[in-house]
């Protein structure tokens, strides 16, 4: 390390590791004495990045519907027709533009039907999730009340502003049921039954849900299908979906991680019946959950599992290099559909994504899957969505599991306790890329090395994405190392910087998260950056993710 990096660490390290990044006194646009560099190409555009890839996702699942989104019109809690009221103002401010309901594993359980009509006669039923509940969880999660059915949902997407992608089950009921439900939705007022039932328990108007998966994980909890058996399923719930003259976009349940062989296997089956069998999948899901911190002595998918909290700088990297592998999985599928589908018509739709810690950092002991996310999992995640922003001619959505209590939770609730996560503020930083273009970046920095149990590794050293709207530009970067800042040099080829402006989350402390009791125990902080001309130089700290807001001229 050089003395002037070295004296920019320890600075940076004694002022409590930065709370934002700073500029150093430099506008020459070839600065060449920082480490890095991150170069924004105006005039290389990759497509506009679907505001649909900052989706979220909800299942009657542990503490995420009951007690997280629901809470009950009698209850004290400050609720919109027992809509926990903070959730819907905290989702407005980061435009969330899709929620996926109600599952995941439970959609292939669930009845819809369970959950409409008046609230009074809605039938009791066990949760999928019943018998991996913990003990002490509470009889609301163990127990499908059906008080939040399809209508309460309907009522929350409002409230938010955003769309609705519904689930529906392959497994255990018929297509007919999944068209009827279609009906219950799309039917235009007054035209049918399903119609008449919507109106009876508050809206006439169709609900309009253009989003559908056809099943969930149909090779394991949907149905432990084979490719070949589940496409020849999705042939018979796709065909003859009754439209109502809204635009269908069905989801075919995709492969977990890098099970190339049912991308494979899925479309072989399904064009078996003609080419125009593509015409009936708008994507194809993709779940992928970093879960594996064995350090290669333990693979199997509890006993590799990490701790959310108590981890050391190799449990970070470790992490974040289990995450990174989206971007191998979303160019080699995206290659795997293009040999059936040479156009590239279908689209990948990421559904599931997240770390996956074992139980214990519970924020409300006795929730099922709830852990407390930390400065790593902002981390992480801002690392995920960079990569969806660099490939937006393939995810046309994604969706971060799961919203609120639950894995990669953007927020934390239990009863009138209310807090938002660091993903939660990563979510609401990276809003600004939503429809904007996305803009090749050429990056380049010096690796992280690291001892992974006496066997040295590494990762990269930084990472980000870029978009463009109008003269506005928006540039995300990730500096992933523990301890080191890095001094970069952004250049923007093409244009001028008229304004700037930067927000950085970070912390001295790598384990830093939000809690009941201190809710703004890590924070973005926004500044003025000096920035003018073709580029500027500036230092990322340690373990921090930086938004950039530029002006250009
Ligand atoms: O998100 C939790 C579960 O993980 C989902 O229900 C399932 O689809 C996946 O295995």
């Amino acid at each position: 390390m050089t003395r002037r990096r070295e004296f920019l660490r320890n600075t940076l390290l004694a002022t409590g590791a930065a709370a934002c990044s700073r500029v150093l006194p430099l506008a020459a646009a070839e600065d060449s004495s920082a480490d890095s560099r991150f170069e924004i190409l105006l005039d290389e555009p990759l497509g506009i990045i679907s505001p649909n890839i900052y989706g979220h996702f909800s299942e009657h699942l542990g503490g995420v519907i009951y007690d997280g989104i629901w809470v009950g019109e009698k209850s004290a809690i400050p609720n919109v027709k027992g809509i926990r009221k903070r959730l819907v103002e905290e989702m407005r401010k980061i435009q969330a533009p899709v929620v996926r309901y109600p599952g995941g594993c439970f959609a292939d359980s669930y009845n819809w039907r369970d959950g409409v009509g008046p609230s009074s006669q809605r039938p009791k039923r066990t949760n999928f999730w019943m018998d991996a509940e913990p003990k002490n969880a509470p009889a609301a999660h163990k127990y499908e009340s059906n008080q939040f059915g399809t209508g309460e949902f309907m009522q929350f997407c409002r409230l938010i502003g955003c769309q609705p992608y519904l689930a529906a089950n392959l497994r255990s009921l018929t297509p007919e049921d999944f068209y009827r439900w279609v009906e219950y939705c799309n039917s235009p007022a007054g035209s049918t039954t399903l119609a008449e039932m919507r109106a009876a328990t508050g809206s006439s108007e169709p609900y309009g849900v253009r989003f559908w998966g056809v099943g969930n994980e149909s090779w394991g909890c949907g149905g432990n299908f084979t490719p070949q058996e589940y496409a020849v399923e999705f042939r018979r719930f796709a065909t003859w979906v009754p439209r109502y003259g809204q635009e269908l976009s069905l989801i075919a349940s995709g492969p977990d991680s890098g099970e190339w062989s049912w991308t494979r296997g899925f479309f072989e089956e399904l064009l078996r019946k003609g080419k125009e069998q593509l015409n009936s999948v708008y994507g194809l899901s993709l779940h992928h959950y970093a879960a594996n911190l064995g350090r290669g002595k333990a693979s199997g998918w509890e006993e590799s599992k990490g701790d959310a909290l108590h981890f050391d700088p190799v449990d970070w990297y470790e992490l974040l290099r289990e995450g990174q592998r989206m971007e191998t999985l979303i160019e080699n599928h995206w290659r795997i559909l293009g040999e059936t589908d040479s156009a590239n018509r279908v689209k990948l739709i990421v559904d599931e994504w997240g770390p996956w810690y074992r139980a214990g950092s519970e924020a409300t002991p006795g929730d099922l899957f709830e852990q407390t996310p930390t400065l790593r999992d902002a981390v992480f995640s801002a690392m995920n969505l960079d990569i969806f922003n660099r490939h937006p001619e393939k995810v046309a959505m994604a969706n971060c599991a799961q919203l609120i209590n639950c894995l990669n939770s953007l927020y934390l609730a239990h009863e009138d306790h209310f807090c938002v996560t660091p993903v939660g503020h990563v979510f609401a930083m990276y809003a600004a890329h939503q429809g904007g273009q996305s803009l090749r970046t050429v990056i380049s920095a010096p690796a992280v090395h690291y001892d992974r149990d006496a066997q040295p590794a590494t990762f990269w050293g930084l990472q980000g994405s870029a978009s463009l709207r109008g003269k506005q530009l928006v540039v995300t970067a990730v500096n992933p190392h523990v301890s080191e800042p890095r001094e970069t040099f952004f250049s923007i080829r093409g244009a001028s910087i008229a304004t700037a402006a930067l927000t950085t989350l970070t912390s001295a402390d790598i384990h830093a998260h939000n809690s009941f009791a201190q809710p703004a125990a890590l924070e973005p902080h926004t500044h003025a950056l000096d920035a003018k001309g073709r580029g500027f130089t500036t230092i990322l700290p340690p373990a921090s993710v930086t938004r950039f807001d530029l002006g250009l001229s």
